[in-house]
């Protein structure tokens, strides 16, 4: 965890420099041969601080009234969707996420909004992250949004497995899993034990924790 600085409002120039530079970083990923970027839209990144009422203190055309708050990722997609194609681009949402101090008055209003104008898009996925004792972000996903989906969020190998068979899930994606199992998918394939990840080696500057889990030789 690192100090940072006083954010500041961004001028109407710095969001169309923002713009630009988005769009010239999958660019980047795509020579570098990638097959497609993610636009991050929650956690307090940026487009989701446009997005939520409660980051969202603008008196321009991207202020807190509903469709001016969707108008920052409506650019972002269509500028990026214009140079790499919409096909190349997934969202990746988690409605009713507070992490970062995020906060929305009405978080799934919000997110159906975003979400039917960018379906028509043709747009490569929609990523959800599931807050299950709050509400269903699935149901929403699905409910606003026809194109395929990839959830996370604490699932097992059983869950991901059975998303192979469930219409309009693409898959299930996993983070810890994979922090503390290397050959995740070898152990997930012959049924092997995981690592457990250790919460300690997270954000600390030392090696450990970063690629010294054990490698499966079975
Ligand atoms: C140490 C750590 C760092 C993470 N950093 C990010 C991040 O920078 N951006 C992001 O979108 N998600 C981040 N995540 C969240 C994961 O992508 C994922 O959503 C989360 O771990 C839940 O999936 P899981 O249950 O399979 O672990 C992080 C998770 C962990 C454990």
């Amino acid at each position: 965890m690192q100090d940072f600085v006083m954010p500041e409002a961004m001028t109407q120039r710095d969001i169309e420099q923002t713009i630009a530079n988005s769009v010239a970083a999958p660019g980047r990923a795509f020579a570098d041969s990638f097959d497609g970027v993610e636009l991050h839209c929650t956690s307090g990144y940026l487009p989701a601080q446009v997005l939520s009422t409660g980051t969202n203190q603008r008196t321009d055309q991207y202020d807190a009234s509903l469709q001016n708050r969707l108008r920052f990722v409506l650019e972002l997609v269509a500028a990026i969707a214009a140079v790499d194609g919409a096909d190349r681009l997934g969202i990746l949402t988690c409605p009713g996420n507070p992490f970062n101090d995020l906060a929305d008055d009405n978080n799934q209003e919000t997110f159906a909004a975003i979400l039917q104008v960018l379906d028509p898009l043709g747009l490569a996925y929609l990523y959800v992250i599931r807050v299950p004792k709050i509400q269903d972000n699935v149901a929403l996903g699905k409910a606003n949004f026809s194109g395929p989906l990839i959830l996370n969020e604490s699932y097992n190998q059983q869950e991901a497995a059975a998303a192979l068979v469930t219409p309009q899930i693409a898959g299930r994606s996993f983070g810890r899993a994979f922090i503390a199992n290397l050959d995740l998918v070898h152990r997930f394939r012959h049924a092997l034990p995981l690592s457990n990840i250790d919460p300690a080696t997270l954000y600390t500057f030392g090696a450990k924790g970063y690629c010294d889990y054990p490698v499966s030789l079975a």
